[in-house]
C-alpha cells in the first residue's frame, strides 16, 4: 500500500470535523463538577450510566459512559455530506477492516444520525456521522461560549511509540495534512510532536513521541483534549474555578509556539489532561508551509503541582509500555509516513 494515494479521486480534507468525544469513567460526580462547575460546560444527565456535556447547540460534545477505563474510548467525526461519508467508509472497508453501523441507541446517545464505527490507533474507536442533532433546550452554562463550527470542537493529543503509523492512518482515512512539528525536551526526554489537520483548524490530532526510545510515558490513550473558548475571559475564569474547586492543574496559562493558542491544562477526574485554549491561528491552505518549532511554549505553561509520586507513575507507565506493543491499524496506516 502506498500512502497517500495520489490517484485517489476524492479528497475529504476540509469536510471532516472533530464532533464529539466518548469517555469511559466511574467518576460521574467528579466529572460533573469538573465539566460543568469548573470548565463551565452545559451538563445533561442521561440516567445513572450516561451523561453529556454541550459546548453549543449540538446535543452532545462529550458523552460519558460508566465503565472502568478512565479514558477516552472513541472520537466522533462530523462529515459534511453523504458522499464524503461513503468515501471514508469505502477506504475503511478497502483496508479489510470491519466498519460497523452504530445502533439506534448509540446514535441517540451521541445525538447524531448515520453513525459508523471502526478501529483506530491506540484502541480508540473512530466514528463518523453526517448529521448532528441540535438540542431544543437553550444552553445553561457558566462559560460564555466555545468555538466549534468548521474547525470542529477542538483537538486531541496522543502519545505514541508509532507516530508515523498514526500519521499514515489519519492521512489514509481523512486526508489529514501535516501542519508542523515541535521539538521539546521534558524531564530529559526529547519529544517530537506532529500536528495534523483535517480542516482549517491548526490541528485536530497531535501525536507526541519520545525520540529514540519506544516508550510511552502516558497511561491513558489520550494525553489531553482541547476545547476552544470564544472569549479570553473564560480561559482566565475557568482557570480560577479549576483551582477553587480543588481540581489539579497540569500546566499554568501560557502560549504555544506553533498555533499561538493561549491556554492552560487542567487534570481531569480520569487522569488525562484538559486544555482550555483561546485564539489559535487558522490555516490558509494557499500559503501554509510546515516548519519545526523549538519548544511547546512562547511563555508560561509551567508544570504545576508536579509531585514525585506523579513522576514515578510516569516512569512506571513508560516501563510498562516497553513490554506491550502499541495497538495500530496496519490496514489503514500502511508503512507509515516518515517525516
Ligand atoms: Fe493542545
Amino acid at each position: 500500500m502506498t500512502l497517500p494515494d495520489p490517484a485517489r479521486a476524492r479528497s475529504v480534507f476540509g469536510a471532516v470535523h472533530l464532533g464529539y468525544v466518548v469517555i469511559e469513567t466511574e467518576r460521574f460526580t467528579d466529572w460533573r463538577r469538573f465539566g460543568a462547575d469548573a470548565i463551565g460546560m452545559h451538563h445533561d444527565a442521561l440516567g445513572s450510566d450516561r451523561m453529556r456535556f454541550r459546548l453549543d447547540d449540538q446535543e452532545c460534545r462529550f458523552l460519558l459512559r460508566r465503565g472502568p477505563a478512565e479514558d477516552v474510548v472513541a472520537l466522533g467525526w462530523h462529515v459534511d455530506d453523504h458522499a464524503d461519508f461513503e468515501e471514508i467508509e469505502a477506504r475503511v472497508r478497502a483496508g479489510g477492516l470491519r466498519a460497523v453501523p452504530g445502533t439506534e441507541q448509540q446514535a441517540a446517545a451521541r445525538g447524531v444520525e448515520r453513525l459508523l464505527r471502526f478501529p483506530g490507533p491506540k484502541g480508540i474507536t473512530q466514528e463518523i456521522y453526517t448529521t448532528p442533532k441540535t438540542a431544543d433546550e437553550p444552553l445553561r452554562m457558566v462559560a460564555r461560549g466555545f468555538v466549534t463550527g468548521a474547525s470542529g470542537m477542538g483537538h486531541v493529543a496522543l502519545t505514541s511509540t508509532r507516530p508515523t503509523q498514526i500519521r499514515g492512518y489519519f492521512s489514509t482515512v481523512f486526508d489529514a495534512r501535516l501542519t508542523d512539528f515541535i521539538d521539546e525536551t521534558i524531564s530529559g526526554a526529547k519529544l517530537k510532536i506532529r500536528f495534523l489537520r483535517v480542516n482549517e483548524r491548526h490541528h485536530s490530532v497531535a501525536v507526541a513521541a519520545v525520540r529514540g526510545l519506544p516508550a510511552d510515558p502516558i497511561r491513558t490513550r489520550v494525553q489531553h483534549l482541547n476545547i476552544q473558548a470564544a472569549h479570553l475571559d473564560d480561559v482566565a475564569q475557568s482557570y480560577q474555578r479549576v483551582h477553587e474547586l480543588g481540581f489539579g492543574m497540569a500546566l499554568t496559562i501560557g502560549q504555544h509556539t506553533n498555533d499561538r493558542e493561549l491556554s492552560y491544562y487542567a487534570r481531569t477526574p480520569s487522569g488525562f489532561e484538559w486544555e482550555v485554549g483561546w485564539n489559535p491561528i487558522v490555516i490558509d491552505e494557499a500559503t501554509w508551509e510546515p516548519s519545526t518549532h523549538q519548544g511547546i511554549s512562547v511563555w508560561g505553561h509551567r508544570p504545576h503541582g508536579q509531585t514525585i509520586i506523579g513522576k514515578l507513575a510516569q516512569f512506571r507507565a513508560a516501563a510498562a509500555s516497553l513490554a506491550r506493543r502499541e495497538r495500530t491499524v496496519p490496514q489503514l496506516s500502511g508503512p507509515g509516513i516518515p517525516d
